[in-house]
Formats: structure tokens, C-alpha cells, sequence
């Protein structure tokens, strides 16, 4: 058998749970596609795994698992050994309320895949490599009682890496001053994606003020990264995204008179509105993110409504210049984030964000994307879009750590 278990002491652990443990973990390596390959487990106390941390880590308290690899030597066929305290495991599941066999799976996956060197507290991939694969193994080998509980474990520990989407609008702006062909909207995007955007945002207004259709096309058939629309719940404007297939669109609320988007979407009066356009999106295989203010019932609205993911208003942080009007509109976006990521949505923020305000929110950690337009366009004015946009993307990830 691929999986070996010894215990130091037989009371550890029932033997039948032993050998179901076993089965899995086997099951686990056949789908790392390693079944040729060996692990060693040992079950142990809490005292004893004590005395491994500090002989080999130098830390004098237990901890749920510690891995040795072995990947590297040539001489055997064993990928490592995984020693796990049983006490600390039964311990953690009762604290967290996780069933025992299930969190054991959890902590049995996460060795293993140190083994395979993957590592959780280095750079910026990494982690979240880490953690989408402990999922998929979770979800292949887990205890079907409340193994959803685990899961959602699981993906609370956010390892995400901060994405940035760029908005070029206002580069379209300065074309419109003159309705002149430049500056061009497709060039900043290119430029964009050159400094490390991760996606490129466009607004087609009702009014078409600033981009244009063309833009949108254009944008769609030349960048890397992906799409993002956003656009109002419109029957034309769904035809046209539902034709042009961008990566997602975020459904915004506009008013003809308005200089920019004033605030998130009121759901509570267009539920079955939006809850349509989304369903007709989703059909063309687009994903759906509706702009919210950060209210629960508006994030509670928007899983109703169907959508992918929320876009978290930030603007209202943004423009507040008093200090605790400021503390309390940041917390307001963390309660929403943090509800939002809870109901399995994903979040996003956005609007108003500064290259002097974007730390904070930015390590708000359940916030995968921010959407950002005006700093950057602004700054790039001065010192470029490549440039702009990579002072941008340093600065969010500085704040998660990286
Ligand atoms: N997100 C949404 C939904 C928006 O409407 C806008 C403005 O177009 C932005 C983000 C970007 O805002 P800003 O230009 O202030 O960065």
C-alpha cells in the first residue's frame, strides 16, 4: 500500500477509521497521479509532536502537522513522512465545530501536498496553488457527513492572490474632449496589461460618452488578459455583450446625468430585472457581477439575483475626508466582503480608489479584484499607463504581504 499509518499508541485512533483514512489518502495519490509513490503518516500527542518541533523547527509547542519531504532523494520511493498530533486535530475540529474524520482528512491533505513542496506562506501564487489543490483533493476523498462545512473551512483561509483590473474609460474621455481619434482606449490597454493589469475594464454608457462599441471590440480582439463590460440593464446593451461574449459584465445602475457611476444598484427594487439579465448573460457564458453599496441585504440580494460576483462600492470610503466617517465606511466594506465570500460569491471593489487610499481596502483579504480607472489614467498622464499601473498593482499587493 502506497499509504502507510503507524500510532504510537493503539488508544490514538480506532482501527477501523485507520484503514478508511488509508483507502483515501491512497485514493488521493492515485489522483496526484502518484500511486507508485509511498508516504509514510505517523499518528501521534501532542507531547510528541512537541518534541519534533522543537528538535527540528526550534518552536516548543504542538502543532496539528509537520511534513518532511523526501521528494528529492533518489534512494527512495517514499515522497516524505507526515506526522500529525491527533490531540491537536481533535482539539482544532471541536474549536471550529468541524467534524474530527473530515478536518483529519483536511490537516492529512495539507502535509501531503508539503511533500510536493507546495507552500502557503511564500509569494504570491503559491498559496493559492496550495489551496485550490487541497480543495480538489478534499472534495475527491472527503466523508460525505458535513463534508460542506470543511469545504467552506477551507476557502475561508484566503490565500487570493489581489487582482487589478484597469478602467480606460477616461482615456476615451480625453479623445471625446476633441472627438478626435486619440488618445486611443485600445493603446492604454495594451499599456495596461504591459504594467500587470490583470484585466481591462470598459463602460459603455447609454450615452456612449466616452467608449464606443468599436473600443469594446477592438479591447476584446487584442488584449491578454480578460474583458470586463460594465454596462446598464439594458435589452440592447445585453444583446450586444451576449454577441461580443466578454469575460464578465458587471451590471452597474446609471443615470444620464450623473458625471460617474454615483452608487451600487438598488436591488430591492429591480431584483426581477436583474435576476433576468444575469440568467441571459450567464447563458452566453458570461459571468455576472452586480455593483453594490456594502450593505448585507444588497449582497444577499445579489446571490438571489444569481450573479457570479459582487463588485463592493467603494466610493463612499473614497470621498470621505473624516477620519472615522473613513474607519467606519472601511469596516462597512469588510462586514460586506467578508458576508459576500461566506454566501460563496466572489468580491470584487471599486470606485474612487487612489494610489493614497488603497492600502487599507486593499487588505480587506476576502477582495480578489479591484477595479480601478481614474488614478491611473490620471497618473499616467505624468509618468506613463505602464508605469502607473504597476505603482498601482505594487501597492495592493504590498498590502496583503507580499
Ligand atoms: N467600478 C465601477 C462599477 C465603476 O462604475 C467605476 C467607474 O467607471 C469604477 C469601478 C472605477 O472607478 P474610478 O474610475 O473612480 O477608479
Amino acid at each position: 500500500m502506497p499509504v502507510e499509518i503507524q500510532l504510537t499508541k493503539e488508544s490514538l485512533i480506532e482501527q477501523r477509521l485507520l484503514e478508511s483514512v488509508k483507502r483515501r489518502l491512497n485514493k488521493a495519490l492515485r489522483i496526484l497521479k502518484l500511486p507508485h509513490r509511498k508516504v509514510s503518516v505517523v499518528f501521534m500527542t501532542d507531547e510528541e509532536i512537541t518534541q519534533f518541533n522543537l528538535r527540528f523547527l526550534g518552536r516548543n509547542y504542538p502543532t496539528n502537522v509537520i511534513s518532511f519531504p523526501f521528494r528529492r532523494e533518489k534512494f527512495t520511493k517514499y515522497l516524505g513522512e507526515v506526522l500529525v498530533s491527533i490531540d491537536r486535530v481533535k482539539d482544532e475540529a471541536e474549536k471550529y465545530g468541524l467534524e474530527f474524520k473530515n478536518y483529519l482528512l483536511m490537516i492529512l491533505i495539507h502535509g501531503i501536498l508539503h511533500l510536493l513542496d507546495h507552500d502557503h506562506e511564500k509569494g504570491v501564487y503559491a498559496p493559492y496553488l496550495m489551496l485550490k489543490n487541497e480543495l480538489k483533493l478534499f472534495k475527491e476523498i472527503a466523508y460525505r457527513k458535513r463534508k460542506r462545512e470543511c469545504e467552506k473551512f477551507l476557502k475561508r483561509r484566503e490565500y487570493m492572490p489581489a487582482k487589478l483590473a484597469v478602467n480606460v474609460d477616461h482615456v476615451a474621455t480625453v479623445r471625446e474632449a476633441r472627438k478626435a481619434p486619440y488618445p486611443d482606449p485600445v493603446h492604454a490597454a495594451v499599456l495596461a496589461e504591459l504594467g500587470g493589469a490583470d484585466g481591462i475594464v470598459v463602460h459603455l454608457r447609454l450615452d456612449r460618452r466616452h467608449i464606443k462599441e468599436r473600443d469594446v471590440k477592438i479591447i476584446k480582439g487584442i488584449i491578454k488578459t480578460k474583458l470586463i463590460l460594465e454596462m446598464a440593464v439594458d435589452e440592447d446593451l445585453i444583446k450586444f455583450a451576449r454577441e461580443l461574449k466578454p469575460y464578465q459584465v458587471t451590471l452597474v445602475p446609471e443615470r444620464i446625468e450623473e458625471v460617474t457611476t454615483e452608487g451600487g444598484m438598488n436591488l430591492e427594487v429591480c431584483l426581477d430585472e436583474v435576476s433576468k439579465a444575469v440568467k441571459e448573460l450567464n447563458q452566453a457564458g458570461i459571468k455576472v457581477s452586480l455593483f453594490i453599496n456594502p450593505e448585507e441585504k444588497a449582497v444577499e440580494l445579489s446571490k438571489k439575483a444569481g450573479a457570479q460576483i459582487v463588485e463592493i462600492h467603494t466610493g463612499i470610503y473614497a470621498e470621505t475626508t473624516k477620519e472615522e466617517d473613513k474607519e467606519r465606511e472601511l469596516e462597512r466594506i469588510e462586514v460586506a466582503a467578508r458576508i459576500a465570500r461566506d454566501l460563496d460569491l466572489i468580491v470584487h471593489a471599486g470606485h474612487g480608489l487612489s494610489y493614497e487610499n488603497i492600502q487599507p481596502v486593499a487588505a480587506i483579504p476576502e477582495i480578489e479584484e479591484f477595479s480601478i480607472g481614474h488614478s491611473i489614467v490620471s497618473r499616467a498622464i505624468f509618468v506613463g499607463m505602464k508605469e502607473a499601473v504597476k505603482e498601482m498593482k505594487e501597492l495592493i499587493l504590498k498590502s496583503r504581504g507580499y
